[in-house]
């Protein structure tokens, strides 16, 4: 099998869950109380690094949620957002402190269009806003993750700077978002491994990715920043997310232990849990997981084609590059349509129990066709009905 478990020689990528943050701000995706303890203690089963809980600040809700996760949650590191406002960073302090392990992620825009009409500030003032953000929130607590919010529209001059203000002041993350999912791979690795190599303390620090799918380009981009020198990567169950998603977390970890061979990157997620995490994402959220979604959609582990069931069948890697044991779903399902072929029907009426002499297989395999072309889904009850008709008529 292509899967590589083996990781030695592979450098560690750690996974930073937002759902209960970035994805809860999905229009029409907000989470009970309950339903964010029950998400955050299934992705601290997984193995999940840093989870981050909510925007404190935000509601009385969202810091009663952080605090109740920091309580819970047993290894991951518990995440709470702050503004760049002093305001902010104590509140997420005052929720995170009952972590075993706390993190307090503070953020400022770093773009010209931001600097201009959002914040309405100067490029020096926002670096005396790092300096002081930054400082107060490690004077709160020792984890201090610091995001330049539209990170890949700012210039990299002026980047850099940004960076080597937040490292001075404490920050022992800096993360750097493609807050508007503009980037292509190329240039985000190439931002990276600029900023790692000039900017002074850059090899003290772990560098992160945040990556949004507005060009459907999110999970691409996360790798992209990994080969770039990045350590963290920032997703989301069902890349759940601000319009168009965020990087999904099931796509970036089955990348990465898939694709071993390509990228040298391990991360420590239990990939079992992947398709319950997003059965139970998909239920608390209320957004419906894709049919097509790669690695959790119904249709992932799912072969309609002739040519495809019967290369299934004599061996699954012909058209599986990962077993959908390794993502936690039973078993390949073969879909039984009008494009299935003699071998996929054949063992079909072997699981329901028929073994039908070579002319009852052939009427019954025409039946079949004739059925697939005028009806959508073929159950198992319509090949039954099918072929007990045919038996009965013989
Ligand atoms: O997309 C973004 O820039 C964010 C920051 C708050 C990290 O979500
Ligand atoms: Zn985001």
């Amino acid at each position: 099998m292509t899967i590589s478990a083996d990781n030695s020689n592979k450098e560690r990528v750690y996974i930073f869950d937002t759902t209960l943050r970035d994805g809860e701000q999905s229009p029409g995706a907000t989470m009970t109380l309950e339903e964010k303890l029950q998400v955050a203690e299934l992705l601290d089963e997984m193995g999940v690094d840093i989870i981050e809980a909510g925007f404190p600040i935000a509601s009385v809700g969202d810091f009663e949620a952080v605090t109740a996760v920091a309580k819970q949650v047993k290894n991951s590191t518990i995440a709470g957002l702050a503004r760049a406002i002093p305001a902010d960073i104590d509140r997420a302090g005052e929720a995170v402190r009952h972590a075993r392990r706390g993190r307090i992620h503070t953020f400022v825009s770093t773009s010209p269009i931001h600097l201009a009409h959002q914040m309405r500030k100067t490029g020096d003032e926002v670096i005396e806003i790092i300096q002081k953000t930054v400082t107060q929130a490690r004077n709160l607590i020792d984890d201090v993750e610091w995001s330049a919010m539209d990170a890949t529209r700012t210039p990299i001059e002026y980047l850099m700077r940004c960076v080597e203000t937040a490292i001075k002041a404490g920050a022992t993350t800096i993360n750097l978002p493609d807050t508007v999912g503009y980037a292509v791979p190329e240039e985000y690795t190439a931002m990276f491994r600029t900023i790692i190599e000039k900017v002074p303390g850059a090899d003290k620090v772990i560098f992160s990715v945040h990556c949004h799918d507005d060009l459907g380009m999110a999970v691409a981009n996360s790798l992209a920043g990994v080969v770039g020198g990045a350590r963290q990567v920032e997703c989301t169950i069902n890349g759940l997310g601000e319009r168009a998603g965020n990087a999904a977390l099931e796509e970036v970890v089955m990348a990465l232990r898939t694709r071993g061979d390509a990228m040298p990157y391990y991360t420590n997620v239990e990939t079992t849990h992947l398709s319950r995490a997003s059965r139970i994402v998909s239920a608390a959220s209320n957004f419906p997981v894709q049919y097509n979604k790669a690695i959790v959609g119904k249709n992932a582990f799912a072969h309609e084609s002739g040519i495809h069931q019967d290369g299934m069948l004599k061996n699954a890697e012909t058209y599986e590059i990962m077993t959908p044991e390794s993502v936690g779903i039973k078993a390949t399902t073969l879909v039984m349509g009008k494009h299935s072929g003699r071998a996929a029907f054949k063992d079909k009426l072997k699981e329901l129990g028929y073994e039908l002499g070579d002319n009852a297989f052939q009427e019954a395999f025409v039946r079949f066709k004739d059925l697939a072309d005028r009806k959508k889904h073929i159950y198992d009850a319509d090949i039954i009905a099918l072929v007990d008709d045919e038996v009965g008529s013989i």
